[in-house]
């Protein structure tokens, strides 16, 4: 489905107004994280410490977004959304990567895209720009629609990104596993058919970095079941800049049924042989 950007929106405006607000609420989520959250008391005393940074982001993205870009509509992990008249509606993940933040593992970003479309609706939306930053590196990932996508860290400059496209024998394959016990168990047995077949896994622990990891090349392919908009949104865009191919199984734009990212020759090679796996496990999962 071909989603037109509405008359009138510039994507290098919107992709400035992600950087921005991107590197505001990394600053605040490294800033203010206690110190000791990853030995905080109890697990789940440093969950809620978890939730509230999240919150805490995802209120300055929203607040920060009202001001800048008023008329448009606003959606996120965490509580509170806004609808908008401009056809344009940022889709943000305020702490991509909670589990590394919790235990102080530097792998986490900040994901702000700008969409088209009904992000609520799988296949109904595309993005037009974004930007994932890693506040702790200083990484910023940024993209726009048909402009490419750009790797800087911090203020330096911005570096042109390239997918790679290798035989998937010598592919270097990330992927992640949801929070849902019986998910994980079908992630777990689709991962047993599929090691075999490529160079290595990597399960990284942010979406978002991972698939612009797909476009700077650190890694070769990446697939993924179960990524909402918010975790996708930026970084389908960065590796589609960068020359993948990002679509579910079939061939469409990805959904929660999954998400495949890869050169066109290893996006190809790893979606025949996930079909193979998949039909073997079955696709059938409640969630
Ligand atoms: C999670 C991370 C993780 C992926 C999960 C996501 P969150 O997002 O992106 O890498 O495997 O599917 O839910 O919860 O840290 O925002």
């Amino acid at each position: 489905m071909t989603i037109p950007l509405p008359e009138g929106i510039d994507p290098r405006v919107l992709v400035a107004v992600a950087e921005q607000v991107a590197v505001e609420a990394g600053r605040l989520i490294v800033d203010e994280r206690p110190p000791d959250l990853g030995v905080a008391e109890t697990k789940s005393s440093a969950t809620d410490v978890v939730t509230v940074m999240d919150q805490r982001s995802q209120d300055l993205l929203l607040t920060r977004l009202a001001e800048l870009r008023p008329q448009d509509g606003f959606a996120g992990e965490e509580r509170g959304g806004r609808a908008g008249s401009s056809g344009i509606t940022w889709v943000v993940d305020p702490i991509d990567g909670t589990v590394n933040y919790l235990y102080g593992i530097p792998a986490y970003a900040v994901s702000v895209a700008a969409v088209v479309g009904d992000p609520s609706t799988a296949g109904a939306w595309r993005p037009v720009a974004g930007a994932v930053v890693n506040p702790v590196t200083g990484e910023r990932f940024t993209a726009t629609l048909g402009g490419g996508a750009r790797r800087a860290v911090r203020d330096g400059d911005a570096r042109t990104l390239r997918v790679t496209d290798t035989e998937l024998g010598l592919a270097l394959c990330g992927t992640g596993f949801g929070y849902d016990a019986e998910r994980r168990r079908w992630q777990g047995e689709v991962l047993a058919g599929l090691l075999p077949r490529v160079r290595d896994i990597r399960r990284l622990g942010s979406a978002a970095l991972d698939l612009c990891r797909v476009a700077d090349g650190s890694l070769d392919v990446y697939y993924e079941r179960g990524l909402n908009p918010w975790d996708m949104a930026a970084g389908w865009l960065v590796a589609a800049e960068a020359g993948a191919l990002v679509t579910d199984l079939d061939g469409g734009h990805p959904t929660d049924t999954m998400t495949l990212a890869g050169g066109p020759a290893v996006h190809r090679a790893l979606g025949s042989v996930l079909g193979e796996v998949v039909a073997h496990v079955g696709r059938e999962i409640d969630r």
